[in-house]
């Protein structure tokens, strides 16, 4: 005899569904019957589209997951933030400094952090945005850089901020300031994007597209590797 699928209930918009168990959030809501136009992207836990909050029946905490990436749990109370206004400031990057004072110029706001940890424990992919929000008011541009590296732009630590920061906003501006002038450069990548602006390779690599399969393979192996 077949196994029986177990299922679990969960509430959407209220709603009470019977789904497999086995279902992320984002499966769970198809399952029942929703078509997602808002709040997907990647089904892959990388695009920050999915954020959502939920609540467990007589569990007080208020639980934070990626839709795509979270295995519905009994008793769920499911609600998506697709989309949660947080400041946006326009700036030129060609036009702003690597300094502290752009971080507070740009986001004045910044300087409001209670430093509560509210948007740490929010946090899908478990980054310390408390932290990297105390290096910000530092002006420690490298160091929110490092810190926010893996940051998804769910927006999920502004959702739940009592100051209303904009965090991931602030972060992107000191990735894109580290990027843009702190980021020590490589020369041999700066040589190799001139040799190929200047053609050096043209002739290698229409060698190589005209090689078959097998030719391929013989010059993969017969390749010499640098010590
Ligand atoms: S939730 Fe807001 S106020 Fe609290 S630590 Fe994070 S950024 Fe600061
Ligand atoms: S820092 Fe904020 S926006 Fe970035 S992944 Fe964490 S909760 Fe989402
Ligand atoms: S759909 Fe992209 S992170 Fe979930």
């Amino acid at each position: 005899m077949a196994e029986q699928t177990e299922m679990v209930p969960v509430f959407i918009m209220g709603k009470r569904y019977d789904v497999p168990a086995s279902l992320t959030i984002m499966k769970a809501m198809e399952w029942a019957g929703y078509t997602l136009i808002r709040g997907v992207g990647c089904r892959g836990g990388f695009c920050g589209a999915c954020a959502t909050v939920y609540r467990i029946k007589d569990d007080p905490k208020l639980y934070f997951g990626l839709a795509c990436q979270t295995v519905v749990r009994p008793d769920m109370y499911l609600g998506q933030i697709p989309f949660f206004p947080a400041k946006r400031a326009p700036y030129d990057i060609k036009a702003i400094k690597a300094e502290p004072a752009t971080i507070f110029m740009t986001y004045p706001e910044t300087l409001r952090c209670l430093g509560c940890g509210t948007c740490t424990k929010a946090c899908p992919q478990e980054l310390d945005v408390k932290g990297y929000m105390a290096a910000a008011m530092r002006g420690d541009i490298e160091k929110v850089a490092n810190m926010s590296f893996d940051c998804i732009m769910c927006g999920l630590c502004a959702a739940r901020c009592p100051a209303e920061e904009p965090q991931y906003n602030i972060a992107i501006m000191c990735r894109r300031l580290y990027g843009r002038y702190l980021a020590p450069r490589s020369e041999h990548l700066e040589k190799r994007v001139q040799e190929l602006h200047e053609h050096k390779y043209d002739e290698e690599l229409k060698a190589l597209k005209a090689l078959d399969m097998a030719g391929l393979k013989a010059l993969y192996k017969e390749r010499v590797i640098e010590k």
